[in-house]
């Protein structure tokens, strides 16, 4: 009874952060990525911020698109780091009098019941007298709609050399609030007074402005506290170019001084580039960190198709931070295979699990091109064609595909109703067997794969890690793509894992 009672506040209130706090399930997300995939949400979005409010994680990006496009934003909600919502037009600039375009890098934040989202808008120039600069929103809700509670910027001009714009807010455990901003290689700290909406001052000069531009700073920043220390992270390198990437400082005062320590998070050749602007997420109540942020897919060359990506982040016990890691995993949790290309067969997510059409090739690929890999999942071959003659596995190092089989160039794995595991390799329409090995074969079950492949050695290994069920050496084909493929049988994948030996 008491739970239908819950529910039925939950419908005459029907606010999504109230419901998502009630139907989130307790459970911790300790993962060692996005294990349902990156980029974890749909679209072209960038430079993600990111609030937990009441059980619920949300995050904040700027939509990319060419400036005069930009002129709304949309979040993304999920009570587990898996399943996200999208709720669209959170923030106009129907609402904002004085903002028309280019609507950049929102950062979110509550207080006293009410949440704030700051953003930068119209890409003023230090010599424009147009208005712009970083606004700030206001709503009862974390998905908006946000109105203007101050018909201005809130920073509108540049100070110290700083664009206003790509602020980041922070309020520390003493409650005084900063934000920290500025494009254009300069950035600047701010008190925010208590109302949210208006500056403080830095000291009894009157100053409200502090340069604290860290070595190779460009824009960006981003504030958080861990066990007694300030971290200020930051982009560097060009966002349109490959080499964008996040850096970070540690001091003892929110006001630094800011001593750059390391980067920690840039392009890898063989998952994407562009990798930086990124919010950070700690669990609440565990010491468990992620980093979320934008990155380029390996295939995509236009600036603005960027996607959103997180990865967990990790510290050492002097407190620094490790290298992030950008890791290739699927488990298909959250219901879709956005990030994979499918070529023919008839493929769809149902049940946690990739599954795929009894086609004569059809295949999905990842945006990736590794060379060396370790690259595991599991491979089950439909109980519904138990009878058919094929074969379904993984394959990897791939370029070059059209729909049909054998249309690529690259290596297979398959795991073939015939009672064997075979690898091969295809290219572009003919086909030579590699290695194989005989195994019972069972329509139903699923089998572990794992490829190691380094250089020219290729190893195949099923169920059992401990030895090779094929191995053979071949050089052919030095990279490129890695994905699932069918051959006359439907199958089912999941769990998919593709690393660096
Ligand atoms: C997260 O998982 C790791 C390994 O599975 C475990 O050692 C750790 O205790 C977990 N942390 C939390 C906070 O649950
Ligand atoms: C959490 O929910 C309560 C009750 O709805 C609300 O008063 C409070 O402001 C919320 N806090 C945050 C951080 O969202
Ligand atoms: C927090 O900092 C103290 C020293 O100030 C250190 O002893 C402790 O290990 C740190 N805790 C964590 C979780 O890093
Ligand atoms: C891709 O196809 C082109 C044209 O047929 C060929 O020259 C090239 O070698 C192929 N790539 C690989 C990696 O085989
Ligand atoms: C693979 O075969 C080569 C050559 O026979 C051998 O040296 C190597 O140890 C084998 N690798 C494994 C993992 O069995
Ligand atoms: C993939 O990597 C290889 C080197 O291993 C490189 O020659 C090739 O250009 C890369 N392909 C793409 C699409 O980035
Ligand atoms: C495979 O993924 C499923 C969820 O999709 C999970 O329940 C299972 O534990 C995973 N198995 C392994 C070996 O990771």
């Amino acid at each position: 009874m008491k739970k239908m009672a819950a529910l039925q506040v939950v419908m005459a209130q029907p606010s999504i952060a109230a419901m998502a706090s009630i139907l989130a399930p307790s459970v911790v997300p300790n993962y060692t990525t996005s294990e349902s995939g990156n980029p974890f949400v749909d679209g072209w979005y960038a430079d993600p911020d990111c609030a937990q409010y009441n059980g619920t994680y949300w995050v904040y990006p700027t939509s990319s698109y060419d400036y005069d496009q930009q002129t709304y934003l949309d979040a993304f909600s999920s009570p587990d780091l898996v399943h996200w919502t999208r709720h669209a037009d959170i923030l106009t600039t129907a609402n904002f009098n004085w903002a028309t375009r280019a609507v950049w890098a929102p950062a979110p934040i509550a207080r006293n019941g009410k949440y704030y989202l700051y953003f930068g808008a119209n890409d003023i120039q230090e010599t424009d007298t147009i208005v712009g600069g970083i606004g700030v929103g206001m709503s009862d809700r974390p998905e908006g709609p946000y109105f203007d509670p101050i018909g201005e910027p809130l920073i509108g001009a540049y100070r110290n050399g700083a664009q206003p714009i790509d602020q980041a807010v922070f309020i520390d455990d003493d409650g005084q609030a900063y934000m920290y901003y500025g494009g254009h290689s300069h950035a600047n700290v701010v008190k925010l007074n208590e109302d949210m909406i208006s500056l403080g001052i830095l000291d009894s000069s009157g100053t409200q402005f502090k340069e604290i531009t860290p070595t190779n700073y460009v824009e960006g920043p981003l504030m958080f506290k861990r066990n007694g220390t300030y971290y200020l992270m930051w982009s560097e390198g060009g966002w349109g170019g490959p080499d964008y990437a996040v850096s970070y400082a540690m001091s003892s005062s929110p006001l630094g001084p800011f001593d750059r320590v390391a980067k920690i998070l840039q392009q890898d050749p063989a998952v994407a580039v562009g990798s930086g602007h990124n919010g950070v997420i700690n669990v609440p109540g565990t010491d468990i960190w992620y980093i979320v942020y934008h990155r380029r897919p390996l295939s995509e060359t236009e600036e603005n198709h960027r996607v959103l990506a997180y990865d967990r982040m990790y510290f050492n016990v002097d407190g620094t931070i490790r290298p992030v890691v950008m890791l290739v995993k699927d488990n298909f949790e959250d219901g879709n295979m956005v990030g994979w290309t499918d070529y023919g067969g008839c493929f769809a997510v149902s049940n946690g699990e990739l599954t795929a059409g009894p086609s004569l090739g059809g295949m999905a690929l990842l945006d990736t091109n590794f060379t060396d890999l370790v690259y595991d999942a599991d491979v089950t071959i439909s109980p519904l064609s138990p009878s058919a003659d094929g074969n379904a596995g993984l394959v990897f190092r791939v370029t070059n595909v059209t729909v049909g089989a054998d249309g690529y160039n690259g290596y297979y794995v398959g795991i073939a109703t015939a009672g064997q595991v075979i690898l091969g390799k295809a290219d572009g329409g003919g086909w030579t067997q590699l290695g194989s090995a005989s195994m019972s074969v069972t329509a139903g079950t699923q089998y572990h794969v794992r490829v190691r492949a380094m250089e020219s050695e290729l190893l195949v290994y099923v169920e059992d890690m401990a030895w090779p069920k094929i191995n053979v050496t071949d050089a052919s084909y030095q990279g490129g793509q890695d994905g699932v493929r069918v051959h006359g049988v439907a199958a089912s994948f999941d769990n998919v894992s593709i690393a660096k030996p």
